[in-house]
């Protein structure tokens, strides 16, 4: 399975804080927030990512991330000229997918909760259909809202719809089989001129090859669109590794886990860190 990011906004909701730099590259606490959606991917054990970036910041991300060689994966970039809708990233990525079933998360997207792991490991694997996520929230109205029957299957699917039919909403990581190159050609722009992945996402419902995985009550998506919202992510990932001593989305940390790279190249990567925290617990974590 291929895997994508989509990083291409321009984050103006939160200027002039990301003025200088996509907001993708802002620090949630320790860490640029891109490390949250990468570490997603590679819990899913996707290895080949493409991160989509806007012409501006494609250097920047360049910079932070590399080739993804370090962490034994691969990263490679594309361009989004301009926000066109978030399924035109099956369009630009076309290439990169090929065959494959693939991955989308959107790279303002953080999810952090207990079996998530498991659970992603499990979907990875799917190569038919769609899989989706849904989440309760308190304003559905912002969201892709999904509506289910007395037997919780999913029978509707809106974007950001006046009148919700329920509380779920959709999250932003979705994964799909290789249809969905074709599926996102036949898509027309709507009514605010995007190309929605609702809409793409209705073509599977229809098919009846949608399956939505409800994150449960102890699961944590975040927002990070506005000032309060990313503070509030950042009081949250700061707050549970304090309290347990362990890291979220250090894609390093993952990258060992998941057997991408050996305890040497942590240490390696550890040394770089090591006046802080953060090359103090992958120090550590070699050490367990
Ligand atoms: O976060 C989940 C929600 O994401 C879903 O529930 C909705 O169904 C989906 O439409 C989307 O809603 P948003 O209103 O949050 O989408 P937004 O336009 O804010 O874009 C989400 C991220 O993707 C944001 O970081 C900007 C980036 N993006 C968006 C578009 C439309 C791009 O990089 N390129 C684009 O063309």
């Amino acid at each position: 399975m291929k895997g994508i990011i989509l990083a291409a906004g321009a984050g103006s909701r939160l200027y002039p804080a990301s003025l200088p730099i996509s907001k993708i590259l802002l620090p949630v606490y320790d860490k640029p927030m891109i490390y949250y959606p990468i570490t997603t991917l590679l819990l899913a054990g996707i290895k080949d990512i493409l991160i989509i970036t806007n012409p501006l910041d494609i250097d920047n991300f360049k910079k932070v991330l590399g080739d993804g060689s370090q962490i034994g994966v691969k990263f490679s970039y594309a361009i989004q000229e301009i926000p066109k809708g978030i399924a035109d990233s099956f369009l630009i990525a076309e290439d990169f997918i090929g065959n494959s079933p693939v991955a989308l998360v959107l790279g303002d997207n953080i999810f952090h909760g207990f079996g998530f792991s498991s659970m992603l490991k499990e979907v990875g694997k799917r190569d038919f259909g769609a899989t989706v996520f849904g989440y309760q929230v308190q304003d559905p109205e912002r969201f892709g809202v999904v509506e289910f029957d007395k037997n919780n299957k999913a029978i509707s699917i809106e974007e950001k719809p006046k009148n919700p039919k329920s509380n779920y909403a959709v999250t932003g990581l979705y994964f799909y089989d290789n249809n969905v190159i074709e599926y996102a050609k036949t898509l027309k722009p709507s009514q605010r001129g995007e190309l929605e992945i609702t809409d793409l996402n209705k073509i599977y419902l229809e098919k009846n090859q949608l399956k939505v995985e409800i994150l449960g009550r102890g699961f944590a998506w975040l927002d990070t669109g506005t000032f309060e919202s990313l503070l509030q992510a950042a009081n949250f990932v700061q707050s549970m590794e304090i309290n347990t001593g362990m890291k979220i989305a250090s894609i390093e940390e993952v990258a060992y886990r998941m057997g991408y790279i050996s305890k040497e190249q942590l240490l390696e990567i550890s040394k770089k860190y090591k006046q802080n925290g953060y090359g103090k617990y992958l120090e550590k974590i070699v050490k367990l």
